[in-house]
């Protein structure tokens, strides 16, 4: 049987990569999109959503406006790596259909009130308010959650917006510390593995190739996404972050990580949003997390995801 997900979201180049991964997946049923302000505000997160499952041929599947800003927090964006739109790098058309009335917090709640216990798999490609404020809002409803996959965190390899922080965990640090505290069966996709799971030498052909407006849109924003990281990096591609936790849920045999205990720093501004992990297992604390520390095999990984993006 599929699983059911929700993809909570801030497209982003990344983002709109998994959102593909996973509407082309039999093996998984897209309940919802859910968005939040972070690599642009959320009424852009919300219009590329729009595009992305348009772009897919999906336009039913609903999407629905969440968060505008962290729970505490400032916000904060990335235009510096998604450009001025979030998914620059393709010629977007406007979204056909608007997103859903309904508030992104309260159709998780319902959703989940309607859905059988552990039925229901959340996918978490930015700032993780959104769940967080379901998690606060309705805690009865966590035991309906199967499992809680996020993209987010870097310990072995530090931080990418801050020395030691990632950048979804960065923008929500309280968030962040209310899903890695409640207990929920969660996945972690840090940059410690990303930055070292690149896309191929080939991968913009690759996807120009498909010869499909889903190739085209992903080579075009395959293209603006990497100019900034390979500056930063002194690479020649770039990862594609949010796609590869999706990867993880169809894939998980072509990654290795190590379940452990997992912890966000919320007061230091020196380290604020840095996730503390536990991988030596020195401390009693619960073992909150699987980490996922490397891909075994990204040339297989990245060829199984074209094979997907060429069914849309
Ligand atoms: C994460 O931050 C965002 O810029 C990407 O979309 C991804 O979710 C990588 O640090
Ligand atoms: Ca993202």
């Amino acid at each position: 049987m599929a699983e059911r997900i929700i993809i909570d979201t801030d497209p982003g180049h990344d983002d709109a990569f998994a959102i593909l991964l996973a509407l082309a997946a039999p093996d998984l049923e897209v309940l919802g999109l859910t968005t939040v302000a972070g690599n642009v505000p959320v009424a852009t997160t919300t219009a590329n959503a729009r595009r992305v499952v348009e772009l897919a041929g999906r336009p039913r599947v609903p999407v629905f406006a969440g968060a505008d800003r962290p729970l505490l927090r400032a916000p904060m964006h990335a235009h510096d790596i998604h450009g001025k739109m979030g998914i620059d790098g393709y010629d977007w058309p406007e979204p056909a259909r608007p997103a859903e009335p309904e508030h992104a917090v309260d159709w998780m709640v319902r959703t989940l009130a309607a859905s059988a216990e552990r039925s229901v798999t959340l996918v978490v490609l930015g700032p993780e308010t959104n769940v967080a404020m379901l998690l606060r809002r309705a805690p009865e409803l966590g035991t309906r959650i199967r499992r809680i996959v996020v993209m987010g965190g870097g310990f072995f390899e530090g931080g990418n917006y801050a020395p030691a922080a990632e950048f979804n965990i960065l923008v929500d640090p309280e968030a962040a510390a209310i899903v890695f505290g409640s207990g929920i069966e969660l996945v972690a996709m840090p940059i410690d593995c990303t930055n070292r799971t690149l896309t191929p030498a080939s991968w913009i052909p690759d996807l120009k190739a498909l010869g499909t407006r889903v190739g085209d849109a992903c080579a075009g924003m395959q293209g603006f996404f990497q100019v900034a990281g390979n500056r930063k990096y002194g690479t020649t591609t770039r990862p594609l972050h949010d796609a590869l936790a999706m990867a993880w849920l169809l894939w998980p045999e072509l990654f290795r990580g190590r379940l452990c205990n997992v912890e966000i720093e919320t007061r230091s501004e020196l380290t604020r949003g840095a996730t503390v992990v536990d991988w030596w297992h020195r401390t009693d604390r619960p073992r909150n997390c699987l980490w996922i520390r490397d891909c075994t095999d990204p040339a297989e990984l990245y060829r199984r995801m074209l094979a997907r993006l060429a069914t849309l």
